[in-house]
């Protein structure tokens, strides 16, 4: 179904931890989507499992905060094949996550899954850096920021899709 009008449109946000990209993808939709009046669903999950139940990483947390964004309280979890069901875009941070959701749900819904840095740079497959290890949490934040504003652009303005 072509939701690209449709003022109920679902977001799932995924990177492999859950704890450092799509913690922030999330709560940077979530903001800007709250200032526009944007009544879409959003949330984020990681493909690894690694930090299941956990806050998101301190350093994430911080930045989020230096921008005016509480992502405190969110919580980490794996994809589920139900998620490739629920929601109506699945945002993936790398190929590596891409990958993995496919291995994951058995190629389930993947038609729904795209990369969130295609929505700056159309086709390219960019990938947001990893910066649980190099960190580079400043830089991140930025561009999932300009995504956002670019994706939020596309389903809110536009039939079209990445
Ligand atoms: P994220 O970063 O995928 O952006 O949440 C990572 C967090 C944890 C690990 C790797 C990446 N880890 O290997 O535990």
């Amino acid at each position: 179904m072509d939701n690209s009008n449709s003022s109920s449109q679902s977001f799932l946000m995924v990177c492999l931890g859950n704890i450092c990209r799509s913690p922030l993808a999330e709560g940077i939709l979530k903001d800007k989507i709250y200032k526009k009046g944007l009544d879409w669903k959003v949330d984020s999950a990681g493909t690894s499992g690694f930090h299941n139940g956990e806050n998101p990483d301190p350093r994430s947390i911080q930045v989020a905060k230096k921008n005016n964004i509480d992502i405190s309280r969110q919580i980490s979890r794996k994809i589920t094949v139900d998620d490739m069901l629920n929601y109506d875009h699945i945002i993936v941070m790398d190929s590596q996550n891409y990958q993995m959701v496919n291995e994951i749900t058995g190629g389930v819904g993947m038609e729904k899954v795209s990369f969130l840095l295609d929505y700056l740079y159309k086709d390219e497959h960019r990938a947001v850096p990893d910066p649980y290890y190099d960190g580079g949490f400043d830089y991140v934040f930025d561009i999932v920021s300009k995504a956002v504003d670019a994706l939020i652009e596309t389903y809110s303005n536009s039939e079209q899709k990445v």
